[in-house]
């Protein structure tokens, strides 16, 4: 199947200390792929020129098979994307308000039952609405997720959106995801540093390790047979840094 996202000759530097170093990365449609690695490997860096938030120094991304960058990305593609940070940004507004903001700047109508049935989902149809400034951080993850997914992405970027949540908040957050990759088929592109969370959900995995790729494969061959030393490392909790 040819990819739905795909990196070429990606070389990415600040200043002399980190240089993003991928000569080939694709991310298949419809897999839930999960980046790991140390912090300062580079993750977030990847996410943001996977979707088109920065333009590459050198080479490609291609989307479908085209070449843009986050300059020319015509506006109808860049919506089949959305993402997912580890600080939800929520506007002063309701719950309900944060929710249906993406539907109504795209002028959707009869968005109503979507966003409902959104909230639900996340589990905060109670709330809708209160402010969204006296939610814990749980419940604001929360909605920034629900405000991700009434959008309906074609491919959701998630860049460590349980890093600072509870085990309970997580669950709910990765059962959401699991069954929406499922029952839409959506594309997940999953940044952790959280091993037993990518063990969890991916279909493939990829080490980052200092700006550079260093082994990608299915969940299983990557938890049950890493083929490089430092993937061995990371996943014992050896890889120093
Ligand atoms: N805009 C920037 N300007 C300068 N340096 C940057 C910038 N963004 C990232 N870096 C540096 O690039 C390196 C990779 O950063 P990145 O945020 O991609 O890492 P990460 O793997 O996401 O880490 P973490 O797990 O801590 O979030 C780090 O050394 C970081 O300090
Ligand atoms: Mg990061």
């Amino acid at each position: 199947m040819d990819p739905i996202l795909r990196l070429e000759a990606i070389r990415h530097s600040y200043g002399d200390h980190f240089t993003l170093n991928i000569p080939e990365l694709g991310i298949q449609p419809g897999e839930i792929f999960a980046v790991v690695g140390p912090s300062g490997a580079g993750k977030s860096t990847l996410l943001r020129i996977l979707n088109f938030l920065e333009k590459p120094q050198q080479g490609q991304v291609y989307f479908h098979g085209a070449a843009y960058t986050s300059g020319n990305l015509p506006i109808e593609l860049r919506r089949r994307m959305t993402t997912v940070f580890q600080q939800p940004l929520l506007l002063r507004a309701s719950v309900w308000g944060n929710v249906s903001y993406g539907l109504r700047v795209r002028g959707s109508r009869n968005g109503h039952e979507t966003i409902r049935q959104a909230l639900e989902e996340v589990r905060l149809a109670h709330l809708a609405k209160q402010s969204a400034d006296r939610l814990s951080g749980g419940e604001a993850q929360r909605v920034s997720l629900a405000r991700a997914l009434v959008l309906n992405p074609e491919v959701l970027f998630l860049d460590e959106p349980t890093a600072n949540l509870d085990p309970g908040n997580v669950r709910i957050i990765e059962e959401i995801i699991r069954r929406t990759n499922q029952e839409r088929g959506m594309t997940v592109v999953w940044v952790t540093h959280n091993i037993w969370q990518a063990r969890r959900l991916a279909h493939r995995v990829a080490l980052l390790f200092d700006g550079e790729i260093i082994e990608t494969a299915t969940a299983d061959a990557f938890f049950n047979h890493p083929q490089d030393s430092r993937t061995r490392a990371f996943l014992t909790g050896d890889l120093i840094y």
